[in-house]
């Protein structure tokens, strides 16, 4: 017997295993896909670095795409989600049960786990724009990897929130990485700077999308590393996230970016996102 979640629970059956490498190590991937009125967003990317950070990993996924889609479409069906909703998919990937050492085992059945929720478009801060706190970067140096371990992530967001901000703004070492689920952007004299896309941040699809629209609509995007001094400087702020999309930043550490109201260069990426999900 094994002692499970609360249950005394027989081995092999159906439950959290008690040596499930998820469970022990961290030591697994995720994705969360936004669904936008019944239909899932960006998928084809979600995929392919739910696939990459299975490489990363050193995990072979027993699933191809064409099955992975089906059990979403299968979880949606099953969740009555339809045209009228906005909802999320989680979608994690353990490396399965096996006698708890830090060894990758040679044998281990990965282990799925998937759900949906419906969930609203976060208006109120897309519209006002939210706080933020400079907070230290203690994650590790693979955050380009989707990877279980969010600790750091937990950690870091709730010294922010202690401090009364809504979110932090990471720096290692002075140099701004991302946010604590979201990537980061500066708007400077009509450009955009973000982090490289390397393995101190996780290199977001929203992110991604949002440079996309921008070069398309004649905005210069610069990704290059940039220091706290040049966030206190800056004209706007922005983070991006499948949840959060784009959430103007409007305060960091108690100080107004820029005129403290939410900018036009955040406000037209908006726009441009706007029409992309529809
Ligand atoms: N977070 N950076 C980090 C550290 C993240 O965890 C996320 C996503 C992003 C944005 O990536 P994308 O645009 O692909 O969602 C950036 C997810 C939503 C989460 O953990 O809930």
């Amino acid at each position: 017997m094994l002692y499970v979640n609360g249950n005394w629970v027989e081995e092999g059956e159906p439950s959290i295993q008690a040596e499930d490498r998820g469970y022990n190590f961290g030591d697994g991937i995720y994705e969360v896909a936004r669904i936008y009125q019944g239909r899932l967003y960006q998928w084809e990317a979600h995929l392919a670095r739910l696939f990459r950070s299975a490489r990363e990993i050193r995990l072979d996924l027993p699933w191809n795409s064409a099955q992975l889609s089906e059990i979403a479409a299968q979880l949606m069906a099953k969740n009555g989600i339809t045209s009228q909703d906005d909802a999320i998919l989680y979608l994690q990937v353990s490396r399965g049960a096996s006698p708890r050492q830090h060894d990758i085992p040679q044998s281990s059945e990965p282990v799925l786990t998937a759900f949906v929720r419906r969930k609203e478009r976060p208006l109120e801060q897309l519209n006002n724009g939210i706080s933020a706190k400079l907070v230290a970067d203690i994650r590790w140096l693979r955050c380009d990897i989707k990877t279980l371990n969010l600790l750091g992530a937990v950690l870091v967001k709730e010294e922010a929130k202690d401090a009364g901000a809504a979110d932090c703004i990471l720096h290692r070492d002075g140099i701004v990485t991302e946010c604590s689920a979201s990537n980061f952007f500066a708007v400077k004299d009509g450009q955009l700077y973000t982090h490289p896309a390397n393995n101190l941040i996780l290199h977001g699809i929203t992110r991604q999308t949002v440079i996309d629209l921008a070069l398309k609509s004649g905005i210069p995007v610069q990704e290059e590393a940039f220091s706290i001094d040049f966030v206190k400087q800056a004209d706007e702020l922005f983070l991006t996230g499948t949840t959060s999309e784009i959430t103007p930043i409007t305060s960091v550490d108690g100080q107004p970016v820029g005129n403290g109201q939410v900018g036009h260069v955040v406000k037209k990426l908006q726009a441009l996102f706007e029409e992309n999900i529809r």
